[in-house]
């Protein structure tokens, strides 16, 4: 008997695959940022425990990554965890902390074989140990690879960086390891955490929300947004081809003129 469902699948998977082939004919973004939001709404939608959103949101973290890596993206920053995400009910917040680990308990030997590297930004003092160390493991397991990097916001708030740097900064010019008169953008982004990875080229927020929630705010500034109504655990390759090829058709100026 012939599955039906099985064959709507490989049709879909065609479609994505010759997407992706299109896609990589023109220049792709080569950091994309995503705030992977609405997963309470998703849950409550289906009378189900907020946690049952952030679950099935660590499913489509897997999915997107996969494909990300297949459109030959070079990082791929996610907004696991806020400096305000700690404002949360005591039990959400154990939850969203034990997700990178399963998540990584999980799926770190695919994203080895994918030659994927972990990495995190966020401030990790507040980070309970467990979920740091998982982080930190996954980091060192995969330091040796080259592909796309997955770089986890983890307890990240963008003020919070800023002010750090300017901190940082004024100690090193008060020690004279930099001169004031050297500051320009380029060294001041070398103190924020993301010193050693390029701006994001398209940001995507999910959720029908339309703002940054202290992101990046420094790293988006000539970034190109792209928004859709879609929770978190509802978005598929399907959203992210959209969003890709959106931001194709966009030109870019950076204030100049095209
Ligand atoms: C926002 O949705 C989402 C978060 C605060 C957590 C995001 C985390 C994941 C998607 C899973 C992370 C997975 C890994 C691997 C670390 P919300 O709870 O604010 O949704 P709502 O606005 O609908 O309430």
């Amino acid at each position: 008997m012939i599955n039906k469902k099985k064959l709507w699948r490989t049709a879909n998977d065609h479609n994505i695959e010759d997407r992706v082939k299109k896609i990589k004919e023109e220049p792709v973004p080569e950091h994309i940022a995503i705030i992977m939001d609405g997963n309470g709404r998703w849950a409550k939608k289906r009378a189900l425990p907020r946690i049952a959103g952030h679950h099935e949101g660590m499913k489509t973290v897997k999915k997107i990554t996969k494909l990300v890596n297949k459109l030959g993206v070079k990082v791929l920053t996610l907004y696991a965890f806020s400096t305000e995400n700690w404002k949360r009910p005591k039990h959400e917040v154990e939850f969203l902390m034990k997700l990178p680990e399963e998540f990584l308990g999980m799926f770190l030997p695919e994203l080895i074989e994918e030659n994927v590297r972990v990495q995190m930004m966020g401030e990790r003092s507040q980070i309970p140990k467990h979920t740091l160390n998982a982080v930190e493991k996954a980091m060192e397991q995969t330091s040796g690879n080259d592909g796309l990097i997955l770089n986890f916001a983890l307890n990240y708030g963008s003020r919070a960086e800023i002010l750090t740097a300017v901190k940082n900064i004024i100690s090193d010019v008060k020690n004279g390891i930099i001169l004031e008169e050297n500051l320009n953008e380029e060294l001041f982004s070398r103190y924020l955490m993301t010193e050693h990875l390029q701006d994001p080229d398209l940001l995507i927020r999910t959720s029908g929300e339309i703002r940054l929630s202290n992101f990046m705010l420094w790293q988006l500034a000539y970034t190109e947004f792209w928004f859709t109504d879609t929770n978190w655990p509802d978005f598929k390759e399907d959203h992210l081809l959209e969003a890709v090829e959106a931001f194709q058709r966009r030109s870019r100026r950076f204030g100049g003129l095209s």
